[in-house]
């Protein structure tokens, strides 16, 4: 993911920095990044981080759903690499107070961009009960999902990650709680997921990023979910006839020291797709 040769790096998640700092500081001077985040304080902290590199990084709030549009409003003609590090960011979950996490009582909002239209209170206020299941089985492929979606619907209204445990708690029996996971940790992924239309905006943004990629130039997409890795996984095998190839016949996961050293990472799936000289 590192060019060698003068262009631009577009890391379409750019999070706290640590992948944009990693690809700049191999690549050759006359490399430039762009980083794209829906959350203005990620875009805050990654120019903290990225500040040595000067007038060679701009960063921009957008989703890079509109990946296209922004690499040519910004004029990234020639593009080297493209990252997706999917999801949300340990910041996020950590220190946001948005909703992110089930450890502790906050309102439940969930909005990666606090400017977006619906919350997850919205959400699950707001969404008739089979919506509901079917988005929390499908994101979070939780079997328990149409309990869960019954006992939200008798509950509402919901307002903060308390109520959103609560109920969880309440539909599935204990002797079904998972022993390694909280037994909320499928129904926030599903509804962070759907709030932020998170697959909806993979989807749609695969052919684009490989459309702007130059010849020789790589795409990486790092997954966390199932359905993700498969939606990356499809739209890389319709690509192989239009003259891209991928680098490795299956993902790359990490290794047991990288998961000790940083749990998140466990469930990490990297796909690489180049473009054909
Ligand atoms: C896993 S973190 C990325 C971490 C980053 N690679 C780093 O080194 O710090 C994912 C980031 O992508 C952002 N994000 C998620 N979906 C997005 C989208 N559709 N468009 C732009 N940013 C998005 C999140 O706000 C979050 O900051």
């Amino acid at each position: 993911m590192r060019p060698r040769h003068a262009g631009w790096v577009i890391d379409g998640t750019v999070g706290m920095g640590g992948h944009a700092e990693a690809m700049l500081s191999g690549a050759v001077d006359d490399v430039r990044l762009l980083g794209l985040d829906r959350d203005p304080e990620a875009l805050r902290r990654a120019g903290e981080r990225l500040a040595p590199f000067g007038a060679r990084v701009r960063l921009t709030q957008a989703s890079f759903r509109d990946i296209s549009d922004v690499a040519r409003a910004e004029g990234a003609a020639v593009v080297r690499a493209i990252l997706l590090d999917l999801g949300i960011s340990s910041h996020q979950i950590d220190e946001s107070g948005r909703g992110f996490t089930f450890q502790e009582d906050q309102p439940l909002d969930m909005r990666m961009d606090p400017e977006a239209a619906e919350t997850a209170a919205g959400l699950v206020n707001g969404r008739p009960e089979e919506e509901l299941a079917r988005i929390i089985f499908e994101y979070g492929e939780e079997i328990h999902a149409r309990r869960i979606a019954r006992t939200i619907v008798r509950r509402r209204p919901l307002a903060t990650t308390g109520d959103l445990v609560a109920a969880v708690r309440s539909a599935v029996p204990r002797k079904a709680w998972p022993r390694r996971l909280h037994v909320a940790t499928k129904t926030f992924q599903a509804v962070r997921m759907a709030v932020n239309d998170e697959t909806g905006a993979l989807r749609h943004a695969l052919p684009h990023a490989a459309a702007l990629l130059d010849s020789g130039a790589r795409l990486g997409v790092i997954s966390f979910h199932s359905g993700e890795d498969r939606i990356v996984k499809h739209a890389f095998r319709s690509l192989k006839t239009a003259g891209y190839a991928e680098l490795e016949p299956s993902p790359l996961t990490p290794g047991d020291d990288e998961v000790r050293a940083n749990p998140r990472a466990r469930s990490a799936k990297l796909r690489v797709l180049e473009r054909l000289p």
